[in-house]
């Protein structure tokens, strides 16, 4: 059984990314979530569009590519298999969205802005059971504990 403590997050900076669109985005010029719940709903787009396809649309993966919603059924652990490609540790969400925003979707690490992978790693976080009281991002994410 894992145990996901959600700590108050501290004010933190939000990470301020303009401009610049990447080939994944969204509808064109939508714009960016200031909520976590925006980030949610934005991200469920951009997830249906750009990991659904491998992942599966309830994020459960298959025999290939790993789930990502089921924390009860190892999604999301702390370590990859040893023949995985990923080789950080997944302590928190921040560790999830960075990963992810170098290396997803395979081989277009970085396609998509900064903030959609956030707004995806938001979506991710809610399928979890996961809901914060502000956007997730690299520092806020810091404080949403997946594995000690
Ligand atoms: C072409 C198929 C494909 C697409 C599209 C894809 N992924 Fe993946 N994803 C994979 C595979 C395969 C792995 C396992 C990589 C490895 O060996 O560590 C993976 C791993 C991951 C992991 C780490 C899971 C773990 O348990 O180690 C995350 C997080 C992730 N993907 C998020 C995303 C997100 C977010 C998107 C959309 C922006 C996305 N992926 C799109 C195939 C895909």
């Amino acid at each position: 059984m894992k145990t996901i403590a959600v700590i108050a997050v501290m004010g933190g900076a939000l990470l301020a990314c303009g401009g610049g669109g990447g080939p994944g985005a969204a509808a064109p010029g939508a714009p960016e979530p200031t909520t976590f719940a925006e980030q949610v709903a934005v991200g469920q787009k951009l997830y249906g569009e750009n990991c659904a396809g491998c992942h599966g649309d309830g994020g459960e993966g298959s025999a290939k590519v790993p789930r990502l919603v089921g924390l009860d059924k190892g999604a999301l652990p702390l370590d990859a298999a040893a023949s995985a490609a990923r080789k950080v540790s997944f302590k928190t969400a921040a560790d999830v969205g960075a990963w992810a925003a170098k290396n997803m979707p395979p081989n277009q690490g970085g396609s998509l802005k900064e903030w959609e992978y956030w707004a995806i790693v938001a979506f991710d976080l809610k399928a979890n059971g996961v809901t914060l009281d502000k956007k997730v991002d690299a520092a806020s994410g810091k404080d949403v504990v997946l594995h000690k």
